[in-house]
C-alpha cells in the first residue's frame, strides 16, 4: 500500500492542465466518493496496527496534496477565462474623452493670434533670472521704493542670493530680445512670473503675463493707443471702448493704465465696482535708459510697451468668479472651456 500511495504522490506533483474537462477528471480520480483516495482510507482500516502510524501520515499527505493541486489548477483556469474575457475583440471599444484646454492657454493663444495680425511674433525668456533683467536694465534704481511693488524669491548661488531671482515680470524678454536684435522689433511675450506676495487665500505667487513691445523709428503715443484699441476690440467685442490713465512704470514715459468698457455699460455693476470700466493693462513709451541700457539708440528709435495678466483677461472674459478655480484643477471647472 505503501508503494502505492507513493506512486500517486508523484502522478499528483506532476499533473498540470489548463483544460477544465482534464482537471474535472483528475478530481474525480483522486477526491470524489469512489476516488483513489477515499477508497485508499477505506484499505487504511485493514492494515495492521504497527503500520498505521506511518501509512497514516503519508495518506494524509496525499490527500493535502490532491486538493492543493486542485484547487490552485481550478484558480488557474478561472483567470485565464478573465484574461480571455479582457482580450475579446469583438467588445465594445472603451471610450476615450476629450480633454479640454485650460483657459489662461485659451486667452494667451488667442492674445498671440490678435497680435499675429498686426505682425507681432512671440519671444520667450528665462524665469530664473537676475536682477539686470527684471529691475536695473528696467530703469530701477537700486533700493529704488518702485521695487516694492514686485517682491520676489530668491535663488541662493554660491553662498550670493542677490543676483538670482524669479522674474517677478515679463518685462524682462523685452531686454533680453533687445540685447540680441538690433529695430525694428515686433514681440510679444508670453510667460509665467512669480511673485512673493501670499497676503490671503486668493492671492498667488505664480501667474501668467503677455508683454509686447514695438521698436522702431518714429513710434508714437498714437500707435500705442490704436494697437491697444484693436487688441480691446477682437478680444472683447466691436464695441469695447478703452481708457488710458496716467500712471507710473519706471521703465516707460510717460506711462499709462488702460481700462475697458465693462459690459454693464457703464450702468454700474460689481464687476466693474460701479466705475463702469475695468483696468486690464499697464502701458507707456519705452524709457530711453531702457533703450541704452540695450545699445539703441534712443535719439533715432522709439517706441511702446505694455504687460497684462493673463489670469485677469481670461476673468473677464469668461466671467470666472474666483482665481482659485485656476489652480484647482476640477475637471467640473476645466471642462467647460471646449
Ligand atoms: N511689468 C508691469 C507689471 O508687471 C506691467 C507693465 C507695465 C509692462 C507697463 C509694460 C509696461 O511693458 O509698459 O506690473
Amino acid at each position: 500500500m505503501l508503494d502505492s500511495i507513493k506512486q500517486f504522490l508523484g502522478e499528483i506533483e506532476h499533473f498540470a492542465s489548463h483544460k477544465k474537462e482534464e482537471i474535472e477528471q483528475f478530481r474525480i480520480k483522486f477526491l470524489s466518493r469512489k476516488g483513489i483516495i477515499p477508497q485508499l482510507f477505506e484499505d487504511f482500516k485493514q492494515i495492521p496496527s504497527e503500520k498505521k502510524k506511518e501509512v497514516g501520515q503519508i495518506l494524509n499527505t496525499l490527500k493535502v496534496k490532491a486538493q492543493e493541486k486542485l484547487d490552485f489548477l481550478l484558480q488557474k483556469t478561472s483567470e485565464n477565462d478573465e484574461k480571455s474575457k479582457l482580450l475579446d475583440l469583438t467588445l465594445p471599444a472603451e471610450s476615450l474623452n476629450v480633454g479640454s484646454r485650460h483657459p489662461v492657454s485659451l486667452i494667451r493663444n488667442e492674445m498671440v493670434e490678435i497680435f499675429a495680425r498686426l505682425g507681432f511674433t512671440v519671444s520667450e525668456g528665462p524665469e530664473i533670472e537676475d536682477d539686470w533683467h527684471v529691475f536695473s536694465s528696467l530703469n530701477f534704481p537700486e533700493n529704488h521704493p518702485a521695487r516694492d511693488m514686485q517682491d520676489t524669491f530668491f535663488i541662493e548661488k554660491n553662498g550670493d542670493i542677490n543676483d538670482v531671482l524669479l522674474r517677478t515680470h515679463t518685462s524682462s524678454v523685452q531686454i533680453r530680445t533687445m540685447e540680441k536684435q538690433k529695430p525694428p522689433i515686433r514681440i510679444i511675450m508670453p510667460g509665467r512670473v512669480f511673485r512673493n506676495e501670499a497676503i490671503s487665500a486668493r492671492s498667488h505667487c505664480i501667474f501668467h503675463q503677455v508683454e509686447g513691445l514695438y521698436i522702431d523709428k518714429k513710434v508714437s503715443f498714437a500707435d500705442l493707443k490704436q494697437t491697444l484699441l484693436y487688441f480691446a476690440k477682437e478680444m472683447f467685442g466691436e464695441k469695447t471702448q478703452i481708457r488710458l490713465r496716467p500712471s507710473f512704470f519706471p521703465f516707460t514715459e510717460p506711462s499709462a493704465e488702460m481700462d475697458i468698457s465693462c459690459n454693464c455699460n457703464g450702468k454700474g455693476c460689481n464687476l466693474c465696482k460701479y466705475t463702469g470700466w475695468l483696468e486690464i493693462l499697464g502701458c507707456g513709451m519705452v524709457h530711453p535708459n531702457v533703450l541704452e541700457n540695450c545699445g539703441i539708440d534712443s535719439k533715432v528709435y522709439s517706441g511702446f510697451a505694455f504687460g497684462m495678466g493673463i489670469e485677469r483677461i481670461a476673468l473677464l472674459k469668461y466671467h470666472i468668479k474666483d482665481i482659485r478655480l485656476y489652480f484647482e484643477n476640477d475637471i467640473r471647472f476645466l471642462s467647460q472651456f471646449r
